[in-house]
């Protein structure tokens, strides 16, 4: 776990994602005439925007370019979410203004950051030429053009209905098991100390039929694995206007997993606000619905959570991790947590520990406190914890899900699981990784006539506080 852990991060592979710790990169397409050389930050949502920009720029003809001085055009994905997330981007743009040579391309930066900042990063960045908004990438081919004729463009416009349901996303993802669908965009929430309502707008759900459709194409190309998206998946709802009948995140769920047994279905985030008993005992009674839910619960303070205006108690988020373990007893939760909010005492930062605890995370992200211009919070409180002791709670963060995700581990010795294939492991090519319904990682010795994308059923011999290990197995072994 990594304090304030930027989602993304730089590899040495140009164009890249790193989806919590998997660094997978483009795969290159036959070689057309302009090229684009694309970069992407911050959460799954802003991938999986990539994936659509990545169709639309091929539309108009681009092919994407793993070298940065081969592109006409270098556009960057970002994220705002913490003032960490924001410095990493205005150094990958001060290396691009580096390492640029020749013809000048065009750069323009895409995402959060762009939403946030407006036309002040044109002012601010010398390099950049286009600035574009989440909701506004149908805009691109026309902003490269004035670009190309040495026009600056803006397009940062928020929409009520964009869902992009028409555009088939480039999926940049080279293990070809794994592919995010998201389902929804945009927040309503309102948590006081977020910029995504700001940066991503008002919130709407996409229809229901159309995102069926991608998973049944994603299924026949022989995907095997689906991430549903939104920043709130449990207020998931979309009425169809022909039968007047509205799809709730339940609904959705079942009429995906009904696509193939063999296509699992994930999804995230869920609010635990909002999450049903009815998400549930859907997630039970379907066997390829993931048994792993990511229940960010911030902070383990109901005072504190109630200045987030997280509009839950301790005691109700309790109350929902209890219904999860009750429904699903093989589950498995993951959280994210903030480190010294504005005015959290010693005592609220330990009922931060001692949720973690209750709720035995398999996985925490963890973060400290950073003051987002603009959010209720920067308006209505004081940042007024100091740095060293926003670090120090957030150690202490780190290393209680440190001993959550061993104690969870040790959990699974001597237990077999089946196991979605998604790649060598990478220390060794000898052995491959998958992940089980929990979305634990596991590490196994290769058998002759397995690959990627099959489901092996694998035996737990031992761990460490981040993997399983052990052995392909017989299903009853
Ligand atoms: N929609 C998701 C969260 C998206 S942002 C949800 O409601 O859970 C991902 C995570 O970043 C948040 O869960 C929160 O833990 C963290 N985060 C958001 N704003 C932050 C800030 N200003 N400082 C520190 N962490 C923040
Ligand atoms: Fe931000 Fe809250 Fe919306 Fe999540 S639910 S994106 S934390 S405002
Ligand atoms: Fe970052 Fe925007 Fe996602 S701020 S976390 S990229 S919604």
């Amino acid at each position: 776990m990594q304090e304030n852990q930027p989602i993304a991060e730089k590899s040495k592979d140009d164009i890249l994602v790193d989806r919590q710790g998997e660094v997978l990169t483009q795969p290159l397409e036959k070689k057309m005439t302009k090229q684009f050389y694309l970069e992407s930050y911050g959460c799954a949502m802003n991938f999986s925007d990539t994936e659509i920009v990545a169709s639309i720029l091929n539309k108009e003809g681009y092919g994407p370019t793993k070298v940065m001085q081969d592109a006409d055009l270098i556009l960057i994905n970002t994220c705002s979410i913490r003032e960490k997330a924001e410095e990493n981007v205005r150094q990958r743009l001060s290396v691009f203004n580096k390492s640029t040579k020749g013809s000048k391309p065009i750069v323009g930066v895409l995402g959060c950051m762009a939403e946030r900042l407006k036309h002040k990063l044109i002012e601010e960045e010398k390099l950049v030429d286009i600035v574009v908004g989440p909701d506004a990438y149908r805009d691109l081919p026309n902003l490269i053009h004035a670009a190309q004729t040495g026009q600056k463009g803006v397009n940062v416009l928020l929409s009520r209905e964009e869902t992009y349901d028409d555009i088939t996303p480039m999926r940049l993802d080279s293990n070809g098991v794994s592919a995010f669908i998201s389902i929804m965009r945009g927040c309503d929430n309102m948590c006081s100390f977020c910029v995504v309502p700001f940066t991503r707008g008002r919130e709407r759900s996409r229809n229901a039929f159309t995102i069926v459709a991608e998973a049944q194409d994603i299924f026949d190309q022989g995907y095997r694995e689906i991430t549903l998206l939104g920043q709130n998946v449990d207020s998931y709802k979309w009425t169809n206007p022909e039968t007047n009948e509205t799809v709730n995140f339940a609904n959705l769920l079942a009429m995906t997993a009904k696509v193939n047994p063999k296509l699992r279905i994930r999804f995230s985030t869920s609010h635990p606000k909002d999450i049903t008993d009815e998400v549930l005992y859907t997630m039970r009674d379907h066997h390829n619905i993931c048994k792993y839910v990511h229940l960010p619960a911030q902070s383990g303070n109901s005072r504190v959570l109630k200045l987030m205006n997280r509009t839950y108690t301790r005691e109700w988020y309790m109350e929902r991790v209890d219904a999860i373990y009750r429904i699903m007893p093989d589950c498995t939760i993951s959280s994210d947590m903030i480190a010294g909010f504005c005015t959290e005492t010693e005592e609220e930062h330990k009922d931060s520990l001692s949720l973690m605890e209750y709720s035995k995370y398999s996985m925490s992200y963890t973060f400290y406190y950073s003051e987002r211009p603009g959010t209720l919070a920067a308006r209505k409180y004081e940042d007024d914890i100091p740095y060293d002791v926003k670090k120090r709670r957030l150690a202490e963060l780190v290393a209680m899900q440190r001993e959550m995700s061993r104690l969870s581990n040790v959990q699974d010795l001597g237990k077999t699981f089946e196991v979605l294939i998604e790649g060598d492991s990478k220390k060794s090519d000898q052995q491959f990784r998958g992940r089980n319904s929990q979305n634990k990682m596991l590490i196994f010795d290769k058998v002759e006539g397995y690959g990627i994308g099959d489901y092996v059923h694998v035996k737990v011999d031992t761990n460490n506080s981040a993997t399983l290990f052990g052995k392909i197995v017989n299903q009853n072994d």
